[in-house]
């Protein structure tokens, strides 16, 4: 098939590319590089021999999707490209409406005009709030506890409108990621984020390789095993391989389904404290941590059942936290100032 993959040369996206192309699947990446290092390209080609037709556009330019939509015939479209810090859209809603809801509807128009209405939507964990049970199953309510979580309920809700029209069929898979970590087991592409990182996994290894002085354990009072917050992290190239599923699952859906939505995350959380001594173990490197105020915002716990994706997609994670640890150790050891 031949695939569009907007933000392609990020953190997920990138991944993507690799398992797609390793299926044999044409890939055309779209991305601004907002977020991203074109050099990402180059390290695909190490690992795979071939790099994915790239394009550089903004998802919110209509006249550049209409070009990219004429100048390519597309099966399906996976849609990455979007801003994702929690924090941040805090302090700029606008820019986090603007790429996520108007890309986000600006690609969905170029889709339409084109015919192509195959369709896999990241969308994420936070689109739950904060419920009062675990894990998280699909059919809780939904509730945003900021921007960035506001627009991605905003475009599942534009994406079930679509599914919902009858004159045209849509085929959509909405995949809800928990906590993404690692990297490619090469070593070769990993999370490369601008700036200060906002994540755990990127805060410990920018601590082990020296970047960083300690890290910060936002709250040890917690009603969890140890105090700290729990998450569902995933390895990113089963989140890759879940994308796989989610585009096969839609090639197989029945014509009146058009939409489905699936948790992609493992079942099983982990606290801040345990993957803190996992990634230390499986570096060598001692992280000097200080517990400090909880961050706003934050949950205690967080994990997926993640058996409607087992069911609907066939996929599930494989990879355990050693892996996480590991692979993401490699990639930051090996690129310790990023890309
Ligand atoms: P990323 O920032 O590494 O990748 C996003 C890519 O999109 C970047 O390459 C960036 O340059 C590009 N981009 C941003 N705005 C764009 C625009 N307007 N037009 C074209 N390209 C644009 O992020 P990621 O971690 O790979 O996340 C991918 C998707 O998954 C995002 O939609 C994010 O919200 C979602 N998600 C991520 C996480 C996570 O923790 N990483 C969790 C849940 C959901
Ligand atoms: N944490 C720390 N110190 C840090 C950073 C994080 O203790 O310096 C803790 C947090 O308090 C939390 C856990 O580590 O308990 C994970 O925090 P992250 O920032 O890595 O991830 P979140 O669970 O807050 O959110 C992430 C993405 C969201 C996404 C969500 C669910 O950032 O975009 O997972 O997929 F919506």
């Amino acid at each position: 098939m031949k695939i569009l993959i907007t933000g392609g040369v990020g953190y997920i996206g990138s991944h993507t590319c690799i398992e797609l192309m390793t299926m044999g699947h044409e890939a055309v990446v779209f991305d601004n590089l907002s977020n991203s290092n074109i050099a990402v390209l180059d390290r695909m080609r190490s690992i795979v021999g071939c790099a994915p037709i790239f394009v550089q556009g903004d998802i919110r330019d209509a006249s550049a999707l209409e070009r990219l939509f004429k100048s390519h015939k597309f099966d399906a479209v996976i849609h990455f490209a979007g801003l994702k810090a929690v924090g941040e859209s805090t302090k700029q809603p606008i820019q986090y409406w603007d790429h996520n809801v108007v890309g986000s509807l600006r690609l969905c128009e170029a889709m339409n005009a084109a015919g192509v209405r195959t369709l896999v939507f990241s969308s994420s964990a936070t689109v739950y709030g904060a419920p009062k049970t675990v894990p998280f199953r699909e059919d809780f309510p939904l509730a945003a506890t900021s921007p960035y979580g506001n627009t991605k309920l905003t475009v599942e809700g534009l994406l079930r409108d679509l599914a919902a029209t009858h004159d045209v069929s849509w085929k959509i898979a909405i995949l809800r990621y928990f906590n993404p970590v690692g990297a490619h087991p090469s070593g070769l592409i990993g999370e490369n984020p601008n700036g200060l990182p906002n994540n755990l996994m990127p805060i410990i290894s920018q601590v082990a390789v020296g970047r960083l002085e300690k890290l910060n354990v936002f709250g040890n009072d917690y009603p969890t095993r140890d105090g700290t917050g729990v998450r569902d992290f995933i390895h990113v190239v089963d989140l890759a391989k879940g994308h796989l599923a989610a585009l096969n699952a839609l090639s197989d859906m029945q014509d009146d389904e058009k939409i489905m939505t699936v948790n992609l995350g493992t079942g099983r959380g982990y606290s801040v404290l345990e993957i803190t001594r996992m990634f230390e173990s499986v570096s060598g490197c001692v992280i000097p941590l200080a517990i400090s105020p909880r961050r706003p915002g934050d949950i205690a716990e967080s994990y997926a059942d993640p058996s409607l994706a087992y069911q609907k997609l066939g996929w599930k994670a494989e990879l355990d936290l050693e892996r996480m640890c590991r692979d993401s150790w490699r990639w930051q050891s090996m690129n310790p100032n990023g890309l």
